[in-house]
């Protein structure tokens, strides 16, 4: 095979053929194939798109391009979760031990966090002795073990995707439906769930943010999943505005802790249980996601929730005295505080600008590898539709970084938009894909 060839087919608006595309991903992941080659096929498949038989041959040969997990020796189907990623989003924390302690197996593997939109690996590492690094031995034995680990993603899974992503990062090729979908699956494919639970957000703290192209690339994902045999559904949620009130690492940690002692906020203790709900229907341990709800509240309440984080966090090198004392959890330095300019309702805050903000305070990286602060973040009071009087705390900023606090809270001002009308909050779950049970 040719790779101008190739290139050109895809350039004129041919498709590529399953082995043409397992050329192109072998091919380039041992070097090759040249970085300006693989711009060029990326930027033609931007502009031609990939049809079905394309984005399932591609996600297949990323996710064999390196090492897949098998966990067919346990009697229980294993479960994967996956958030497309949005501000304040710390489900993850409260839904992986929640599932667990039902008795459903949960094998979760993450990507460090990059942009304004958090990682769960980051906030699990701000919990002091606390690592994702596992080699995939130990990380499969403590699934067996504790029906839950999770592991930071390592080069030796989807090696090409890792590859293929950095180059579309700097070539202007991320933002095409079927390149995000197929690397997506790629890493699920490959972490060897057979049942996956995908949280597609939407919303002016998402990539994606509008709800049509949030809704077509959960239809991408769910037939994709469901070609390779998997059991699969996408929850389509809102992002508009911050999860929870806490955005940053330690400090969403904390938020988490509170959700699963049941004293959390109430949007990200019902989205938990309603992606939990779904995840246990699919596992088959409950007949429907209603019933899987009701048992997941029962776990919240009796602490066998938080007895399965306290396990996860001992068992990954994690202090458990964390969870009884949270300031054993780092703290910033500075603590400055934001009041409303004016009285009325809330109408809107912007996660998208919280999570610069937050960003900028040091919680995550603008780049691979830069360091980030455990302690830094923000703090909201209000939810959208709440009511506050002129000058009522609305929101404090947590960092170490005196000389960008007058900036901080200037920007963060511009989140927050206060009108006179009551506004309706709309739910936090905008659909579920494909309609359950199918
Ligand atoms: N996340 C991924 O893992 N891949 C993409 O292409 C986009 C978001």
């Amino acid at each position: 095979m040719n790779i101008l060839e190739l290139i050109t087919k895809k350039r004129d608006g041919q498709s590529l053929t399953p082995e043409e595309i397992d050329f192109l991903v072998h091919e380039y992941n041992n070097g090759g194939i040249p970085d300006y080659q693989m711009s060029a096929m990326l930027m033609s498949i931007y502009f031609q798109g990939l049809n079905n038989k394309e984005t399932n041959a591609l996600t297949a040969a990323l996710a064999a391009s390196g090492e897949t997990l098998d966990f067919s020796s346990l009697d229980n189907m294993v479960v994967d979760k996956h958030s497309s990623g949005g501000v304040g989003d710390k489900v993850t924390l409260v839904l992986v031990p929640l599932v667990a302690a039902a008795g459903v197996p949960v094998a979760k593997i993450s990507g460090r966090g990059l942009g304004f939109s958090g990682g769960t690996i980051d906030k699990l590492e701000s919990i002091p002795g606390f690592s994702a690094e596992l080699t995939t031995a130990f990380f499969m034995e403590l699934v067996k073990k504790n029906n839950l680990a999770i592991m930071v993603q390592t080069e030796s899974i989807t090696p090409a995707d890792g590859k293929l992503y950095a180059l579309r990062d700097v070539t202007g090729t991320v933002e095409n439906i079927s390149l995000i979908a197929a690397s997506i699956m790629s890493k699920k494919i490959a972490g060897g769930a057979c049942a996956i639970l995908l949280d597609i957000k939407t919303g002016r703290g998402a990539f994606m943010q509008s709800r049509e192209e949030a809704f077509h690339l959960a239809e991408i994902m769910v037939r994709i999943g469901k070609d390779m045999g998997k059991r699969i559904v996408s929850v389509v949620t809102d992002m508009n505005q911050p999860l929870g009130y806490t955005v940053g690492n330690a400090l969403e940690v904390k938020e988490a802790i509170a959700v699963l002692k049941g004293e959390g906020p109430v949007d990200v203790e019902r989205l938990c249980i309603v992606l939990g709900g779904y995840i246990l229907a699919l596992s088959g341990r409950v007949r429907n996601p209603e019933e899987g709800q009701e048992q997941l509240r029962r776990l919240l309440e009796s602490g066998a929730a938080l007895e399965k984080f306290r396990q996860m966090v001992i068992s990954q090198g994690g202090r458990p005295e964390c969870l009884d004392d949270l300031t054993l959890l780092p703290q910033a330095t500075f603590t400055d505080e934001l009041r409303a300019p004016k009285a009325g309702y809330i109408r809107e805050i912007d996660a998208r600008i919280v999570g610069k903000v937050a960003l900028s305070l040091g919680t995550g990286r603008s780049y691979k590898g830069e360091e980030i602060d455990p302690g830094a973040g923000v703090v909201l009071k209000y939810k959208v539709g709440d009511r506050v009087s002129e000058n009522d705390l609305i929101a404090c900023i947590y960092h170490n970084k005196e000389n960008i606090r007058e900036t901080a809270c200037r920007e963060l001002l511009n989140a927050f938009s206060i009108g006179d009308k009551k506004v309706e909050t709309a739910s936090i779950i905008l659909g579920v894909v494909p309609p359950f049970p199918s």
